[in-house]
């Protein structure tokens, strides 16, 4: 039998690119494919790319850079790029990158193991059609191998909201939602597998909106549906946008015990003149009423948010309003970033841009006061007990790590927590970035 060829894929970006590269290791899989961790022993590697903010384009021309030597070592050696830069800037890898054997947008995954095969005849594929048909429903599937607990399953894909800073809506497409049977069926799959924990994804997940046995269901329905699923203990969902956030998703926080009390609802600013050039369709009082009917729901429920800094137009006082929304709110984790102009929307034409140094201290201040919520947050659990799914070892001999229902990181050193078993912890010490218990 032949050698396997092997494969090295790099995934930059969100969690539906870490979604998106097991789905392409699989159909890679079904062609002969094996993964392997290191870019020195590859026949193929894909780097998964990421187009959000200027840094995280940049990324890609650099890595591919570093892959020169090794595909002038082996000339056999196949480099694709997919994800969202290859969907924005396809064409001009090609010509920037001449070492690029295929580009592919996120929509064509389902073409890849074609693709790969007219590469390794000699030729150079692009594709990044944004195609009808589902990719998932003609991805192949390879040989299916016991997992972790936990695993990101993909619900809805695409975004229809046009953010003036966002360039999702063109690197994802139109919003599309999976049919319910589709989902339910790989969640199953996955339990069968070991997994415990699923999180649901989407650019919109609460958006969601797919074909059910009888009309369209919501994200609450289909969490219902996946909550009888034997063997799957725990749901969460991400990313929600606040203006989708319908009274039967808020509802679940309190009557469905699988679904975990941890939301990430991103607001991006607390003003209401910077929400507006947004685009973003509400203001901070509604994303306030919001939060405030969540938590009348479940009220030990953990929120994380994004911020956008330094957005075209933003004042110290629009700085401000933001500054008070989050001493309001009260976050457990978030995340916050420069804001960056991102070619092809609306909000780089504007000429009103916030100096550099100006958004970096914003920025600062910010992050400190995140940053002080989140390590309270914390520290606010030692003493208490929480159920913890335990995952993999610890960096420590003898140390499980596991997530609580909040999401936090915690240790503890003990023979029975094994991975994929829930169980409570008492918390006994907090760290910048985990806590630290023993079982009861
Ligand atoms: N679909 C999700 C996530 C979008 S991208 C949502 O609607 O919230 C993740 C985060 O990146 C955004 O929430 C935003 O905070 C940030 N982001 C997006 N575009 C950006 C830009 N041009 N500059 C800086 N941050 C950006
Ligand atoms: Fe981007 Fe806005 Fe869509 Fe989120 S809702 S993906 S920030 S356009
Ligand atoms: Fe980045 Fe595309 Fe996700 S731009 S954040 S990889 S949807």
């Amino acid at each position: 039998m032949a050698q396997a060829k092997k494969l090295f894929i790099k995934t930059y970006g969100c969690q539906m690119n870490v979604y998106d590269s097991e789905r392409m290791a699989e159909a890679l899989g079904a062609s002969g494919y094996v993964g392997t961790d290191r870019a020195e022993d590859a026949d193929m590697i894909l780097l998964n790319t990421c187009h959000i903010r200027e840094k995280a384009a940049e990324k890609v021309y650099s890595e591919l850079g570093r892959f020169k030597p090794l595909k002038a070592a082996n000339p056999d050696l196949k480099i694709g790029v997919a994800g969202c830069v290859a969907q924005a800037e396809g064409e001009e890898i090609m010509r920037r990158a001449p070492l690029v054997d295929l580009v592919v947008g996120p929509q064509t995954y389902h073409r890849l193991p074609a693709m790969v095969a007219a590469v390794r005849a000699g030729e150079r594929a692009v594709d990044t059609d944004f195609p009808e048909e589902d990719k998932f429903a003609h991805l192949p599937k390879g040989p299916r191998a016991s997992r972790g607990p936990t695993a990101f399953l993909t619900v809805q894909e695409g975004c229809d909201k046009f953010c003036s800073f966002c360039v999702v809506p063109y690197t994802r497409g139109a919003e599309v939602s999976r049919p319910a049977a589709r989902i339910l069926a790989e969640a199953r799959e996955l339990v069968d597998r070991g997994v415990r924990e699923i999180t649901l994804l989407g650019q919109n997940v609460n958006a969601y909106h797919g074909e059910g046995p009888a009309g369209e269901w919501s994200l609450a329905q289909l969490i219902d549906a996946l909550a009888g699923i034997a063997g799957l203990e725990r749901i969460r969902f991400t990313t929600s946008h606040p203006n989708d956030m319908r009274e039967d998703l808020i509802a679940a926080f309190a009557s469905q015990p699988k679904l975990m009390p941890y939301l990430h609802l991103p607001v991006q600013s607390g003003s209401d003149r910077i929400l507006k050039r947004m685009n973003r369709k509400h203001t901070a009082e509604s994303y306030v009423a919001i939060i405030d009917r969540l938590r009348e729901a479940r009220p030990d429920l953990a929120l994380s948010g994004d911020f956008i800094v330094g957005f075209p137009g933003e004042t110290e006082a629009d700085f401000e309003d933001t500054m008070a929304l989050v001493r309001r709110v009260g976050y457990g984790q978030a995340y916050s970033f420069k804001y960056s102009a991102r070619p092809g929307t609306p909000a780089a034409e504007r000429e009103d841009t916030v100096p550099e140094d100006v958004a970096s201290e914003r920025l600062a201040r910010l992050q400190a006061l995140l940053t002080e919520q989140q390590r309270a947050a914390q520290e606010a659990m030692v003493g208490r007990t929480v159920a913890v799914l335990f995952e993999k070892p610890g960096r420590m001999p003898g140390q499980m790590v596991g997530k609580s229902d909040h999401l936090h990181a915690v240790h503890v050193t003990d023979p029975r927590a094994t991975p994929g078993t829930i169980a409570d912890v008492r918390i006994t010490a907090s760290a910048p970035n985990s806590l630290a218990g023993e079982l009861v």
